[in-house]
């Protein structure tokens, strides 16, 4: 029996990881701020698939909830396999537009936190010669899209850059790129969703399931979706002034809602 620990994993592609890798027979450890909704989760997949599920409540944008998840796969008598860190979040507003904090408040939750928990993680794995860490950024990784898209630039960066570095160590890094996909992730920013067209959406049940395929190949970037594919290769050719023109309005609705 393998051991998973999922961050963000009450809601959308956190969620979906969870359902997918209980049904697969993985021990979980589930990590949120809401220890409730944590709570319920785990009774359901333990009633449903058999597995143990174990409640971590932990507020990643502190350094006592990265210390608290960190200490966890840190622990060598209850190893962790596999680390998820999928916790994030967006901010409503362009540039200047978005207070300081709340700036801050994110390159802690999607670098500071997937730095130290990738870290603690793949140090413990190293030791026992296998693992895998999979670090959830977007394909916002890829185009001018503010505070947002550049720290999921450092996720892609950071995480391209780690898996090279522990090749030969039966610790396997991947970073996953999502387009958009239905979660609470645009209500909880209160951005509107009208703009963007439906051909654009994903469904997270099938995104993790590309994403776990990527992983078993052993790839360090995981674009699931051939959509997405063809859009990241167009975007490479493509000029960034106009690129950010069209990208810095997708999803990110201004104005009263
Ligand atoms: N949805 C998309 O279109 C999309 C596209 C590309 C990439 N992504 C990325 O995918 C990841 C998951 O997003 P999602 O769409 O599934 O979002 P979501 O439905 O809003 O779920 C976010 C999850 O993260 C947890 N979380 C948020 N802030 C946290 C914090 N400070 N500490 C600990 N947990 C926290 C939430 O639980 P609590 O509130 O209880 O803490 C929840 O479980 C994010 O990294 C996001 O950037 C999403």
């Amino acid at each position: 029996m393998t051991t998973a620990l999922i961050t963000g994993s009450t809601a959308g592609i956190g969620a979906a990881f969870a359902r997918r890798l209980a049904a697969d027979g993985h021990d979980l450890v589930l990590v949120a701020r809401d220890a409730k909704r944590l709570r319920e989760q785990a009774t359901e997949l333990h009633d449903r698939h058999g597995i143990e599920a174990e409640v971590l409540p932990a507020d990643l944008s502190e350094d006592k909830g990265i210390e608290t998840a960190a200490d966890r796969l840190g622990d060598r008598k209850n190893p962790v396999d596999l680390l998820i860190n999928n916790a994030g979040f967006g901010n409503k507003g362009r540039y200047l537009e978005v207070s300081m904090a709340d700036e801050l408040t994110m390159l802690k939750v999607h670098c500071e936190a997937v730095l130290r928990l990738t870290s603690a993680a793949a140090e413990a794995m190293r030791e026992r010669g296998r693992g895998g860490v999979v670090n959830v950024a977007s394909v916002a990784a890829f185009v001018p899209r503010g505070t947002y898209g550049a720290s999921k630039a450092w996720v892609v960066q950071f995480t391209q850059g780690a898996a090279r570095d522990l090749a030969g160590t039966g610790v396997r890094l991947m970073v996953l790129c999502p387009g958009f996909v239905r979660t609470e992730f645009h209500q909880r920013a209160g951005m509107g969703t009208d703009n963007i067209p439906g051909w654009m959406w994903l469904d997270a049940d099938k995104l993790v399931a590309a994403a776990l395929t990527d992983l078993a190949r052993g790839k360090s970037l995981s674009i699931p979706d051939p959509r997405y594919k063809a859009l990241m290769g167009l975007v490479k050719v493509t000029p960034r002034g106009l690129l950010g023109g069209v990208t810095s309005r997708t999803g990110r609705k201004y104005g009263p809602q």
